[in-house]
């Protein structure tokens, strides 16, 4: 989907207030002043859709549309399946989904659901190809949003029938699925595939390779059900294109199953901020925007934001003034064609009725938040020309959620937190500090593209990973493999032989043991002479020991019984250049070796200087044209005249102060 202009608008319910025309009306105003042109409409509206079973009643909907469409506003639809009405749940139980302990929920919430059931299909792709039918041809619909943020597990007998199919499809004889989950352990061997049945907290549980599967099994469930959405959808004569809105940091599915599936990517960012320092946040949502990005590789839409506070975080509070432009432009700076909201008007009851909306329950346009979205939607028309530009990575990070499934069940060295979060979000925050930009790639992408790619606890290899970071290295890549990688197979068994398998002579080494440390515990890093580092630095959690066969060492372990044995090591196998970290290092280890990285390989920066520490850089490019994204993510104002900043100024006024969460655009020839 190539837009040339950026969306600007979020998820709006007029069903909330059909027995209020005079707000409607209103609300139509406030968003053109607003700068307002794209709402998201229908995500929970099935009950009024469908009041009884096959009667459907689409004509509120299609007045609000053209309403809006008249107005110069575009519309998002949704279909209704997140959530399904009282009737179907009564008259069909089936529908409703069932917990991992076999209890089936009563009707209630949303996303309450069983994906397998074919009552639930046929009643999903009715009311989808009948929406398709009424609404494919109209101008006003840019794309449709499947469903809401895909997520949870059904345990019902359906599902698990459909979980034995799959196995037996998977492994074909019931002797190779008892060895890939080596079953033999706890006399848990299966006869046939018909006693299988999916893991549970009063069941099976200790099973990795079948905890492995089930979450496989769900995330290609959950991916089919997207496609018999989608497939419903083109039955009813849609041709826009389609979308799922995704979660931050979410782990319940692998989210490459699902991009697949769509067009595009959106997702939905809700970052916690003005908790000490908001680059922390600032940098935590970068990455998640970069992984959305990185998905498909191409712009993206930022579905849903909050205009203030939200209502469900521990503390809910209040955007700082200027701080929701911020996080506004950071989506478009990362790649993102969108800033949407949560929500256009705030409902008036229910669970939400706190969160933060454009317009809440005071329902004027003279306040604080509405403000600050009309000079959004200002800046976003000054911005359009970025609208389809890309964002092109020389570095990259691999981030993977079957590794992530597969090491949070490990049962391994620390079961009070591996801080897997916190060491990615080490290397990628060094990584920023350079300026540049970096996509989020899983296992399964091709390394090739990148100069510089670094695998934070790799732990567990699949798709052949030893084999193609083997060949990236060899034809000249440079790979920063972490503590605790290349440990277990597919199913999460333990590989022979010594680990990280299989790259024990492109690293020059092998990791002999694995030592944990209590939260309190640190050990140090010193650096051998000759190498990259001048400095000491700390580190916990895990410490590798590495036995070292002809990789040279850069540091070894200051303290504990293995003082002095080596902790990160360097070896130049092929044309490339492979490093290896023992263990979780202070930041400061982390940024000294991307500068050093960065600088060695020559990845281009779009800026020369010293950026301080809370600001952001990103870029986007069309062409030979460079736009060059700048933010200050203090609440204070900042002297930026040490970042050489070229080009001129799309957006924003000076190039040598910074205001408080301010932002500036640069355009620059690459
Ligand atoms: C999202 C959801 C929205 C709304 C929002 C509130 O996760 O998709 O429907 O509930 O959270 O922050």
């Amino acid at each position: 989907m190539k837009l040339d202009h950026i969306l600007h608008g979020g998820d709006y319910n007029p069903e909330q207030w059909l027995d209020r025309p005079d707000i409607l009306e209103k609300d139509i105003t406030y968003m053109k002043e607003a700068g307002i042109n794209t709402v998201t409409l229908g995500v929970f509206s099935w009950a009024v859709l469908e009041p009884s079973e096959g009667e459907y009643n689409f004509q509120w909907l299609e007045d609000i549309i053209n309403r809006l469409y008249e107005n110069g506003i575009s519309t998002i639809l949704a279909t209704p399946s997140g959530a399904r009405p009282k009737w179907m749940a009564d008259k069909y139980p089936e529908v409703l989904r069932v917990r991992q302990d076999r209890q089936r929920n009563l009707f209630g919430g949303r996303h309450n659901h069983c994906y397998t059931s074919p009552v639930y299909r046929e009643k999903v792709a009715m009311i989808d190809e009948h929406l398709a039918k009424r609404f494919a041809n109209h101008p006003a619909i840019l794309m449709w949003h499947i469903s809401n943020e895909f997520g949870g597990d059904c345990h019902c007998p359906l599902c698990q029938e459909a979980f034995r199919q799959w196995l037996k499809d998977k492994y074909e004889t019931i002797d190779r699925l008892n060895q890939c989950w080596c079953t033999t352990f706890w006399s848990h061997i299966y006869q046939s595939f018909d006693q299988i049945e999916s893991p549970s907290l009063v069941g099976e549980s200790a099973v990795h390779g079948l905890n492995l599967d089930w979450k496989r099994f769900v995330s290609e469930k959950t991916a089919e059900f997207v496609r018999h959405e989608i497939a419903a959808l083109r039955q009813g004569g849609a041709k826009q294109p389609t979308t799922v809105n995704l979660m931050y940091d979410f782990e319940g599915l692998n989210y490459d199953k699902l991009a697949e599936c769509v067009d595009v990517i959106s997702w939905d960012s809700y970052p916690v901020w003005h908790k000490g320092a908001d680059i922390v946040p600032a940098l935590d949502n970068g990455l998640q925007h970069d992984y959305m990005r990185s998905l498909k590789n191409q712009p993206y839409l930022l579905m849903e934001s909050c205009p203030s506070g939200t209502n469900w975080h521990g503390i809910s509070k209040l955007k700082r003034p200027g701080l929701l432009t911020a996080a506004s432009l950071q989506a478009i700076a990362h790649g993102s064609d969108s800033v949407l909201y949560f929500q256009i008007r705030q409902s008036r009851g229910s669970s939400e009725k706190f969160h933060g909306a454009v317009i809440d329950h005071y329902g004027g346009d003279d306040t604080r938040v509405f403000r600050e979205v009309k000079y959004i939607g200002e800046s976003l028309k000054k911005l359009s020309e970025v609208a389809g530009s890309e964002v092109c990575a020389k570095a990259a990070i691999i981030y993977d959620t079957e590794n992530r499934w597969a090491m949070e069940d490990s049962q391994g060295p620390r079961n009070d937190g591996l801080h897997y979060h916190e060491n990615l979000m080490k290397m990628y925050t060094a990584l920023k500090r350079q300026g540049i930009n970096v996509d989020i790639i899983s296992e399964s992408k091709s390394l090739e593209k990148y100069s510089l790619v670094l695998a934070p606890m790799l732990y567990m290899f699949r798709e052949n990973m030893e084999e193609r970071i083997e060949a990236y290295v060899r034809k000249g890549g440079c790979f920063v493999l972490g503590h605790w990688s290349g440990i277990t197979d597919e199913w999460d068994r333990c590989y022979l032989g010594g680990t990280p398998y299989g790259l024990m002579d492109v690293f020059g080494l092998r990791r002999s043991e694995t030592d944990a440390l209590y939260e309190y515990e640190h050990n140090s890093l010193i650096p051998e002479g000759g190498s990259m580092f001048q400095n000491e630095y700390s580190c916990s959690t895990i410490c590798d020991l590495l036995q070292v066969k002809d990789a040279q060492v850069l540091m070894k372990y200051g303290k504990e019984f293995y003082a002095g044995i080596p902790a990160v090591t360097k070896k130049l196998y092929g044309q490339g250049q492979a490093y290896y970290i023992g263990t979780d290092a202070q930041q400061e280890f982390y940024d000294v070796l991307c500068e050093k990285l960065v600088h060695e390989l020559g990845i281009e920066r779009a800026v020369s200087g010293d950026i301080p520490k809370d600001v952001e850089v990103c870029t986007r490019s069309l062409g030979q044209t460079e736009y060059v994204f700048v933010q200050n993510y203090r609440n204070s104002d900042m002297d930026i005249r040490g970042m050489e900043l070229n080009g001129e100024l799309l957006y924003g006024k000076s190039k040598e102060t910074l205001h408080a969460y301010e932002t500036i655009v640069l355009k620059q020839k690459k």
